[in-house]
């Protein structure tokens, strides 16, 4: 299983699924690329701590989005890419990508979807007084933090709770679960819809 993760920052969910696929938690994979938008970001330097081929794809360089689409399809492809990670990636794929890996794509939210889509999920659940959030692996459409839910986790909100604080507590809980969807998808135990994802 050939695994491209797009990032734009820190890299931690990165470093998760680097870790568990070293370690053999999930099994037949390798992470073939990793891909960024942020020519700084941490998760690029990860990478090649690990060997991994790291590619910063600039945005400034295309004319549309279309462009940068087609840029990122082909790196995806010259990776022989199976399954395509959203890692704390700040963009909107197009439906190009979308369709191209249909059912192939999966994003980490620090939210119980549907609540709290987009950016600062963890300030809005804050804000909004919920008593319990958490995280969300699922596949992507073509819609924002949208698409087939394949694991949550809950986790408290507490009085005390900064954002910085729950935060926090839910990355511990990110750097759990999207692992684990990615072994249940590498054993071939993700149904969306009743039909079995199919990956090779
Ligand atoms: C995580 O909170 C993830 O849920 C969100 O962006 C953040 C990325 O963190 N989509 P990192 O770059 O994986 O450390």
């Amino acid at each position: 299983l050939n695994i491209a993760v797009l990032i734009s920052g820190r890299g931690s969910n990165l470093q998760s699924i680097i870790d568990n696929v070293e370690s053999g938690y999930i099994p037949n994979a390798n992470v073939s690329v990793v891909i960024s938008d942020n020519k700084d970001a941490y998760g690029l330097k990860r990478a090649m701590n690990h060997g991994i081929n790291a590619v910063f794809i600039d945005p400034a360089a295309y004319q549309s989005k279309e462009d940068l689409d087609n840029a990122l399809l082909d790196v995806l492809a010259r990776s022989s890419t199976d399954v395509l990670l959203l890692a704390g990636f700040m963009r909107i794929l197009g439906s190009d990508v979308i369709n191209a890996y249909s059912n192939r794509i999966m994003n980490i939210h620090p939210a119980l979807l549907p609540s709290f889509k987009g950016l600062h999920a963890q300030k809005q659940a804050l804000d909004y007084g919920v008593k319990i959030t958490g995280c969300t692996v699922h596949f992507v459409d073509e819609g924002m933090d949208s698409g087939p839910i394949i694991l949550q986790k809950s986790v408290p909100v507490l009085d005390s709770d900064t954002e910085e604080s729950l935060s926090e507590r839910i990355l511990a809980q990110e750097h759990i679960i999207f692992p684990e969807a990615v072994k249940l998808f590498a054993e071939g135990r993700l149904y969306v819809k009743g039909r079995r994802v199919h990956i090779l």
